[in-house]
């Protein structure tokens, strides 16, 4: 396996024409704002209307949310990562961690966590293997630094509002909620489609564990995207007060500009409403190493027939502190998020989903034909769909076991699909993915 990584060209998914638009408004903004600068990145969004007072506010927005730097790091893919001193990081401007001290003795890990090994018996997979995009600078961020993807006026742009910058759309928990109640109509209106598995619910779990093939699936529209990712729940699924962990890759042409598969973290003890976000876009999410850089671009991805990457995720509540953690790899701890934050998941979750989700925008007429994983239906298997696979859960006494028992949920087979398995090498594992629009999914 070679070090060397092919750049990808970005698949397009943007309108060209917007570029005649962004040099034409770079112009303007120079003469109505000097706190922007404009860069030539691709672009998604029309600046058609922005005004300089809109500007003006999202600077300030973004002058809160990026931290000043100790170093800058350039990544090869138009990222740029701040290397930010750990007591200034975002995190600590939340007003339940007033009084936080970051928490320095290392978690307790979950019992039967394995020990990093060489390989594995399938040919071809590289476990682990997948990395950041900024590693490639070569330079690496200072000791007591943590690196954080800076977000820039474009990232804002593309939002909806500056308010909806970085947040989960409200119909993402009616869309839980639909999809959990007896109604017989579990396709949800919202465009929100999965194909996940999960643990029974009431069930008393402090974290959950899974290996996750890297894709790069297309995106047909600039505010769809698709995402694979573990949720760790807690709370009522119809009420305001779901609490829900999450982390996984996704591929959001909104959120980053572009369409490369990204680590992503997300949390809300709010059903989605007014708390939470993705990666460190607010405060919350506590960030302890100085090598991940949450929301940046894996790389290497899987290709068909070829060579598999997958990424290794676990989130579990150390019993000593409580707080929720994230290990990345096979023990790489990447941060927290503080129990402060918390109602319901302050004591432990109740069920975990593992799968993928996209978002079908077109109410009526054709399905989108954004690919979910791979683009491929599970039938087709490995090398070719997407899978999740060694599906773990950590129980009150802090050990990690396999999961012997779950469900699984996918709205439209025809679109996106799953199907669940169990093998010795691979413990409960699943296929899961599809190409949206196709003949049987019109
Ligand atoms: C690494 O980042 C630095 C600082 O932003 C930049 O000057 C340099 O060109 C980058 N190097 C590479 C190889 O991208």
């Amino acid at each position: 396996m070679g070090i060397l990584v092919l750049l990808r060209k970005i698949k397009s998914c943007s309108h060209h024409h917007h570029h005649h638009h962004l040099l034409f408004f770079a112009f303007l903004f120079l003469h109505t704002t000097v706190a922007v600068k404009m860069s030539s990145t691709l672009d998604y969004t029309s600046y058609r209307e922005v005004s300089s007072l809109r500007l003006e506010r999202i600077q300030r927005h973004l002058d809160k949310i990026n931290k000043p730097p100790l170093l800058t790091i350039q990544s090869p893919d138009g990222d740029i990562i701040d290397c930010v001193h750990k007591r200034k990081q975002p995190a600590l401007d939340h007003p339940l961690l007033k009084n936080h001290k970051i928490q320095k003795v290392a978690p307790k890990v979950p019992k039967g966590m394995k020990v990093k090994k060489e390989g594995t018996a399938m040919e071809g997979v590289v476990s682990g293997g997948a990395w950041q995009m900024w590693h490639h600078n070569g330079t690496r961020c200072p000791k007591g630094t943590v690196p954080i993807r800076r977000s820039t006026v474009h990232d804002v742009l593309r939002a909806k509002s500056l308010y909806e910058f970085g947040k989960k759309k409200r119909s993402m928990a009616m869309s839980l909620s639909r999809r959990r109640s007896d109604a017989p109509d579990v396709v949800s209106g919202n465009g929100h489609e999965h194909a996940i598995a999960y643990t029974g619910s009431s069930q008393e779990v402090y974290g959950a564990k899974a290996t996750i093939n890297v894709w790069d699936p297309s995106i047909q529209v600039v505010n769809e995207f698709s995402l694979s990712q573990i949720w760790v729940l807690s709370g009522s699924f119809d009420g305001s007060d779901l609490n829900s962990i999450e982390a996984g890759w996704q591929v959001s042409p909104e959120l980053y500009g572009d369409s490369r598969p990204r680590l992503f973290t997300y949390w809300t003890s709010d059903s989605y409403q007014a708390t939470g976000c993705y990666n460190l876009l607010c405060s919350g999410f506590v960030q302890t190493n100085s090598r991940i850089a949450i929301g940046a671009a894996i790389s290497p991805i899987s290709s068909i027939d070829s060579n598999q990457y997958d990424i290794t995720i676990l989130i579990w509540k150390d019993p000593k502190v409580g707080n929720w953690w994230m290990s990345f790899g096979d023990s790489t701890l990447v941060g927290y998020w503080p129990a402060e934050l918390f109602t319901h998941l302050a004591q432990h979750a109740t069920m975990v989903e593992w799968g993928g989700e996209v978002v079908n925008t077109r109410a009526t007429g054709q399905h989108t034909s954004t690919q979910m994983g791979s683009g491929h239906f599970a039938e087709d298997g490995f090398g070719k769909a997407s899978y999740f696979r060694n599906l773990e859960i950590v129980d009150t006494d802090n050990s990690l076991s396999s999961v012997h028992e779950i469900s699984t949920l996918a709205e439209n087979t025809n679109c996106y699909d799953i199907k669940s398995s169990y093998s010795d090498d691979w413990g409960t594992y699943f296929y899961y993915g599809g190409p949206g629009n196709n003949p049987q999914c019109p």
